[in-house]
């Protein structure tokens, strides 16, 4: 039987991810939106862009929340980007109403649902997310670290003019400011980073990598960055759905590893399909343990700032 993503959200990531699910053939497709025609029409066009490429998946869009039923993946997009000059953030109060909704719908409908969550500030959304629908916290992850390690990949890869295929690398801690690029943890052709690159110059690399996204809603004036963010998410959905085993940077539940408990925050994980089964505990030397420190000190503070908006997530 073919596989079922429901994407809650078809805005520009939902409409993205839905026309990437589509060339890849990896599930059918169902689009939900409170804006029920965005929803509509953009199911449609794709589902006519499929008759074009011949391409065998069925796609609806909808704002019935009854069509997500038995999804295997569900993929979270509401909410509302970042316009320029605003940090993520920014977001919470409007964002953390709409996630509650969501989180709804999704408990009620498709509980055993492997859910990625993408709307930002991305760590506490999650976290939300987990307190809100009370779905087990294997089955949740937050995407953020794909896209950041995309990024710093993208950025060295230009620099060091070498494929981005030979380059392997990981960014950790909160989707933020205080984000972590591990450039320790990375390899070029095999060989340590450290050995291909001039310290200032990966310092200003790290740099853009954080300000990533910021650097995107610049140019695009209206609107966040959405293909590489939907990439992203449909490489965690693959890892699921074909229990690929493959170890991803996410957002995921961390229960006293990397000495964090109750909190989701970026760390490698295993996404294989029981969902979230390892956490990979990397060493960290002393500069990289104090930058993941800082960040987890930046998630748990929003967080703080969450429960206060909402008495709901006390519990
Ligand atoms: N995690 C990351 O790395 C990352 C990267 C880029 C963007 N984002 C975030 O992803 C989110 C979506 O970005 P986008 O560019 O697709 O935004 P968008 O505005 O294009 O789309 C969001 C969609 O959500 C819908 N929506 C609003 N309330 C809803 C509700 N209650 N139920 C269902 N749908 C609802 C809107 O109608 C809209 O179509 C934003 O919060 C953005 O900041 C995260």
């Amino acid at each position: 039987m073919r596989k079922k993503i429901s994407l809650i959200g078809a805005g520009q990531i939902g409409g993205t991810l839905a026309h990437l699910i589509s060339i890849k053939e990896l599930a059918d497709v169902v689009l939900f939106d409170v804006s029920e025609g965005l929803a509509k029409g953009k199911a449609l066009d794709i589902a006519q862009s499929t008759s074009v490429d011949g391409y065998n998946i069925n796609l609806i869009g909808t704002s019935n929340y009854e069509d997500i039923k038995n999804s295997d993946v569900v993929i979270i997009t509401a909410g509302v980007p970042r316009k320029p000059g605003m940090t993520r953030d920014d977001l919470l109060g409007i964002n953390l109403k709409i996630i509650k909704q969501v989180a709804e719908g999704i408990k009620k409908n498709s509980p055993n649902a492997f859910v990625i969550c993408i709307t930002n500030p991305l760590d506490v959304i999650v976290m939300a997310f987990q307190i809100y629908s009370g779905l087990p916290s294997k089955k949740i992850v937050g995407m953020a670290g794909v896209l950041d390690s995309s990024r710093f990949k993208y950025f060295l890869s230009q620099e060091l003019k070498i494929p981005v295929k030979n380059i392997d690398t990981l960014v950790l801690g909160g989707h933020g400011d205080t984000m972590v690029p591990m450039p320790n943890h990375t390899t070029v052709n095999g060989k340590p980073l450290s050995e291909m690159i001039e310290k200032s110059k990966l310092d200003l690399i790290i740099e853009r990598t954080r300000k990533g996204g910021a650097e995107i809603i610049k140019y695009l004036e209206k609107g966040s960055a959405f293909y590489a963010p939907a990439a992203s998410g449909v490489e965690m959905a693959e890892s699921y759905l074909k229990n690929l085993k493959k170890t991803l940077p996410c957002a995921a539940y961390l229960n006293g590893e990397y000495g964090v408990k109750n909190l989701f925050v970026g760390v490698p994980v295993v996404v294989g399909n029981l969902g979230v089964e390892k956490v990979v505990e990397l060493t960290l030397d002393k500069n990289e343990k104090e930058n993941f420190d800082l960040s987890i000190k930046a998630v748990n503070e929003l967080f703080e700032s969450a429960k206060k908006l909402d008495p709901d997530l006390k519990s």
